[in-house]
């Protein structure tokens, strides 16, 4: 495994067990818990907008109502009323504990179990019509990516659909990272094939500002001391300048539909077995 380590969290490699284990006992809400570290929530709000639209847009021709859907991932359940609005029956795994205990809090009526790259997840064969996975394939190494891949193509249904957002362009310490083609390997390898993707990024306002001041200013971005995804904000050196650029970074939603594709990071995709 790639050896990469958070210097402003624990000073430990990176083991996504360990690591989202961590991020849960610290969690002081629940976007604090799964997007960035930002403790004062607005890169996570935008982040949350923009992949809430993304994943809105990306799934709105399915019928889903009366189905089964697997959330890998689920965090502290942060998509459960999303997937439950159209009537899916919603179940969950998740590799941490800790973020298990508080989403079983949250939602005592819904089945979620631990699940870590290797296991055989406890559902028969062909179980589920649709699996999504947010965030989730690219926090655990390339080797693992594929156990899992496989795990969830057995106990998806033949016809059954994946939805993965996922990272295609940018690597930070918990990421890691596969271009678009990569991504479609990886799941062509388990028999699955990719029916649609659309790019996406985040924080459009904040990079193209970046950019901008790249050009009167260059200097090299050091991503861990940077606060990218997960890379450790220093809350407390937000300027008043750099808290006006975040907030303005709120319609980094309705930005996307306009940028070159060149600045896009992050892939939405559809696989069906
Ligand atoms: C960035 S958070 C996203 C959580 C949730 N998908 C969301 O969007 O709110 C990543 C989540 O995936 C979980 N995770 C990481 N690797 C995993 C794996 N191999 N199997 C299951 N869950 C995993 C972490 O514990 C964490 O809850």
């Amino acid at each position: 495994m790639d050896q990469k380590v958070d210097k402003h969290f624990s000073g430990k490699e990176y083991n996504a067990k360990e690591y989202w284990t961590e991020r849960a006992k610290e969690a002081k809400d629940d976007l604090h818990a799964v997007c960035t570290r930002d403790v004062k929530g607005i890169r996570n709000q935008i982040m949350d907008r923009v992949q809430s639209r993304i994943l809105s847009n990306f799934i709105k021709n399915e019928s889903f109502a009366g189905k089964e859907i697997l959330e890998l991932g689920c965090g502290v359940g942060r998509w459960v009323p999303f997937f439950r609005q159209f009537g899916l029956k919603y179940s969950g795994v998740d590799i941490s504990k800790e973020m298990l205990e508080i989403v079983k809090e949250k939602y005592p009526d819904i089945d979620f179990s631990e699940y870590n790259p290797g296991d055989r997840l406890k559902y028969d064969d062909n179980h589920f019509d649709y699996i999504v996975s947010i965030t989730v394939l690219h926090h655990n190494p390339q080797e693992d990516q594929k156990k899992i891949i496989k795990e969830l193509s057995r106990i998806l249904k033949p016809g059954g659909k994946i939805f993965i957002m996922e990272s295609c362009r940018s690597e930070y310490f918990t990421t890691f990272s596969n271009t678009e083609e990569e991504w479609e390997a990886m799941f062509a390898e388990s028999g699955m094939r990719m029916n649609k993707k659309r790019l996406y990024r985040y924080f459009s306002v904040q990079g193209m500002l970046r950019s901008i001041k790249k050009i009167f200013k260059p200097e090299k971005v050091d991503r861990t001391k940077a606060g990218g995804i997960g890379g450790g904000a220093k809350d407390n050196e937000y300027s008043a300048a750099r808290s006006y650029v975040l907030k303005l970074g709120l319609l980094d939603p309705y930005l996307m539909d306009f940028l070159p594709k060149r600045f896009y990071k992050g892939i939405i995709a559809e696989f069906e077995k």
